[in-house]
């Protein structure tokens, strides 16, 4: 039987050759990057860009340097996990509470490969996977009580502040069924700094890592 842990890794090796000797790699955050990201002293990258603390330490652990964004200019490449993801290449992430800062590193990427296992696949959006938001703290009640207002459900992610110092509502019962109308409607609400819904930046390839073998779609 293969477990969801060689899926991860499976997919993770076949991300490899996507990367290039020379580029400046954007890394996403999660245990399916964990994996990408111990591969990664096997190749001649010339740095990384972090979309985490969390990221970044792992990368600087293994010796590849770790770039600021507002330096390198745009990158070629992204490569990240996701938490769900639709036949549309549509995403909800942020189960790590980094969904902010890999919207931006993706935003600042020429292309964003995406590597899940099977579990991951579904038909809607939302059904299965709580949508992050990311909230300023002052905002965190009055955000919660728009989200109601649109028939979600928030719970507050309690413990957590993530690397900007924000907390993290997870939305369940959304309607998804429009990805990239909801993305725009929540980030219209005053106080979310970012939401999970990467509908606007969908990815480019998605790798789904399966028993079967690695299948790449686009
Ligand atoms: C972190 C993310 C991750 O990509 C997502 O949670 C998937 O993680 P994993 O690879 O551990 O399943 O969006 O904010």
């Amino acid at each position: 039987m293969t477990t969801q842990q060689q899926l991860k890794q499976a997919v993770a090796e076949h991300a490899l050759t996507y990367i290039e000797d020379g580029m400046i790699l954007g890394v996403g955050t999660g245990s399916t990057v964990n994996c990408l990201i111990d591969l990664l002293p096997k190749l001649k990258i010339k740095g990384a860009v972090a979309s985490s603390n969390a990221t970044a330490e792992r990368l600087a652990k293994l010796g590849i340097e770790v770039l600021d964004l507002n330096m390198t200019g745009e990158l070629d490449l992204y490569i990240d996990g996701a938490d769900e993801v639709n036949a549309n290449l549509q995403l909800i992430k942020g189960g790590g509470g980094a969904l902010t800062r890999e919207k931006i590193v993706c935003a600042s990427s020429k292309q964003f490969i995406c590597m899940v296992d099977g579990s991951k696949w579904v038909e809607k959006l939302g059904v299965t996977f709580p949508l992050p938001i990311e909230v300023l703290p002052q905002a965190r009640s009055y955000v919660a009580r728009e989200l109601v207002k649109m028939g979600g459900e928030p719970v507050y992610r309690e413990g957590f502040v993530t690397d900007y110092g924000n907390l993290i509502l997870d939305v369940y019962d959304l309607d998804l069924t429009e990805p990239l109308v909801m993305e725009q409607r929540m980030n219209n609400i005053v106080g979310v700094v970012c939401n999970g819904i990467f509908a606007y930046q969908k990815a480019d390839k998605l790798l789904i890592a399966r028993p079967s073998g690695v299948e790449m779609l686009e």
